[in-house]
């Protein structure tokens, strides 16, 4: 296991991207839980934000993609609006242990 990023750097509610083997991870802590994606659109691929980090609506209410506005579920990461509606991002394997989110790899 590999640790990703410690929970103090993780805002609630509000994604951030970390670097891990096989591209970018996105996190967004809820509490004292973590949501992680790949941060690829379910219909094209293409990575979600323009800028790093930039991952969030302006509400900061969804996880959206800067290219065609889809918005994402950042618990669950379904597609609510957008072409990809009803598709998820891809889900990552992660653990949290010693106030820290720790991944395989
Ligand atoms: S690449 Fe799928 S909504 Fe933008």
């Amino acid at each position: 296991m590999r640790k990703l990023a410690d929970l103090s750097a993780l805002p609630g509610g509000i994604a951030r991207g970390f670097r891990a083997r096989g591209g970018t991870v996105i996190l967004v802590r809820h509490g004292n839980e973590v949501s992680a994606f790949r941060d690829a659109c379910p219909h094209l691929g293409l990575d979600l934000a323009w800028n790093p980090d930039a991952y969030m609506d302006v509400d900061n209410e969804y996880i959206q993609c800067a290219t065609h506005g889809a918005l994402f579920e950042p618990t669950t990461g379904e597609c609510v609006f957008g072409p990809c509606i009803g598709d998820r991002l891809g889900a990552v394997a992660i653990e949290i242990k010693d106030d820290a989110v720790w991944i395989d790899g």
